[in-house]
Order: structure tokens, then sequence, then C-alpha cells
């Protein structure tokens, strides 16, 4: 089906819902609203210090484990559970988890630094923050990433549910968050020019992923069905962390240069737990 005919159907956000909330300090209460699905996103501007920056940034530009696909977003360290079954990804994880460790574990790391707070946070309402598991394996700790992809967006339009339906997956913990607010984590260490973050007011639904094909991998969507919402476009720079609703469609628009972001989805599977994953 010709997508741009599609018209997109699913759940629009209240006008005073769908913002970022921008601070320049990190505020985990903010987080958690984003994980309650009572606010659309929050950007922490330059919260990274400068040396955690540049270290983490060269242990990923070093790793062995870094990756390079053309076409995709597109140099990264880590695993990703997108349209694959759980045990290839849980599999995938395992293999890279110690550079991804290596990566993440720079002196001062934002990962360490966030995750922290958000578990101390989490700790107030008497609920906690890990990485997903099933039969014992761990899901990756975070996908580091850089783009290089010409055109109009370095990542493209998609949304982070439709890819928490796929029945090869089943079992797996993190299918649970459906049932909840799914909260995509970016944590920018690297960054030259342009890559806005784009999120659009939509939140398909199982109706509009089934006329385009995306049950399962909730990508892409493309500009010309998404004219009829509106968007946000925000300004990412080096030194930033954000985290925002990945219900609603978003990308990244077009970047020259580097931008490095160490990322990781994370949602509460019930009262007590948000378990992440990439
Ligand atoms: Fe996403």
């Amino acid at each position: 089906m010709q997508q741009s005919k599609v018209r997109l159907s699913g759940r629009q956000a209240d006008p005073e819902f769908f913002r970022f909330e921008e601070r320049s300090e990190l505020d985990y209460g903010l987080v958690l609203d984003v994980l309650h699905g009572r606010r659309l996103g929050v950007i922490f501007r330059d919260v990274i210090p400068p040396a955690a920056r540049k270290e983490l940034t060269e242990r990923f530009w070093a790793s062995p484990a870094r990756q390079h696909r053309e076409g995709e977003p597109s140099h990264y360290v880590g695993a990703y559970h997108w349209n694959k079954s759980a045990d290839t990804y849980l599999r995938e994880a395992a293999e890279v988890a110690d550079h991804v460790q290596e990566v993440i574990d720079a002196p001062g790391s934002p990962w360490h630094t966030f995750r922290r707070g958000v578990n101390e946070a989490l700790r107030q309402e008497g609920a906690s923050l890990r990485v997903a598991e099933m039969d014992g394996r761990s899901a990756s700790a975070a996908l580091i990433r850089a783009w290089d992809k010409e055109g109009d967006f370095s990542l493209d339009p998609h949304e982070d549910e439709a890819q928490c339906k796929d029945a090869r997956q089943a079992g797996f913990e993190i299918q649970r968050v459906l049932e909840h607010d799914i909260c995509a984590v970016n944590m920018c260490t690297e960054h030259t020019a342009g890559g806005r973050l784009v999120i659009w007011n939509i939140r398909p639904d199982d109706a509009t992923r089934h006329a385009l094909g995306i049950e399962l991998t909730g990508l892409p969507y493309t500009a010309e069905a998404l004219a009829d919402f509106e968007e946000l476009r925000l300004d990412i720079r080096e030194g930033d962390v954000y985290a925002f609703n990945g219900a609603f469609v978003h990308a990244v628009d077009a970047n020259t240069g580097n931008r490095t972001t160490v990322s990781f989805i994370m949602g509460f599977t019930d009262a007590h737990t948000v378990v992440s994953w990439t």
C-alpha cells in the first residue's frame, strides 16, 4: 500500500502534554513523569561532564566491537532487539556485553549517573530499575550509536512500541511494558551539527501498523503520512540527556559529522519494576 495515502490512526495528546520540559540540571522526578505517562519528554542540557563525554566517545570509536552497516544508523556498539527473536537478541547482547560495559564505564559516565538517579527516585515509590532479563540472560545495558546516514532523516520516523509485540520475543518481560509507558533515553556524548530529535503528535494504533505492514517493526512512517500531525524539533547538543515517550512517532533529522549517543529504552513491567533494554 502507498503509505503516503494512509491516514494514520491512533491517539494524539493534548497540547499541554505534547511538549518537552527543559532543564539545566538532572531532575529524576521529571523522568518518572515520562515513565508514568504524565509528560511527553524532558531534556537536561549540558549535564554530561566534558571529560566523561570525551572519554566515553573515544572508547566508543576505539571499541573492537564497534560495527558499521551501510544505510543503517550506523556505527554502533551493543545489540538491539528490533525485528529478531529474543534468543538471538540475548545471545548478541551477551557477546558484546563486556565491550558495552567498557564504553559506559568511562569515568563520570552518564549511564551510571542517570540510572543511579532514576533508581533512587523510583525507590521513593517502592520500585527499582534493572536491565531486563529472560531465563537468567540479560538484555544489552546500552546501545552506543553514531549516525552518518544522508537524507532528510538520519534515523527514519518510527515508534518503539511495535517492536515489543514480536511473537518471537514472547515471554520476554519487555513485552509487559506495553501495558505501561515506554520511555526512550538518550545521552549525547558527541555532536557536530544538525541531528535534531523530531517527534510527532501521534501514537499509532495496530490498525495503522497493519495497514502499513509494520506491525512488528514500527518503521518506517513516511514524512507525507506524518504531515497531518503537529511536530516538535528539538536541538540536541553534546552533553545533553533526554528521555521521552517512545510510543509517539519520532526520528532524528539530517546531521553532519558525528552524533554519538548512549541509549536504552525502559518501562514499568509492574508497579515495583522498571526494566531497560535496547
Ligand atoms: Fe526510537
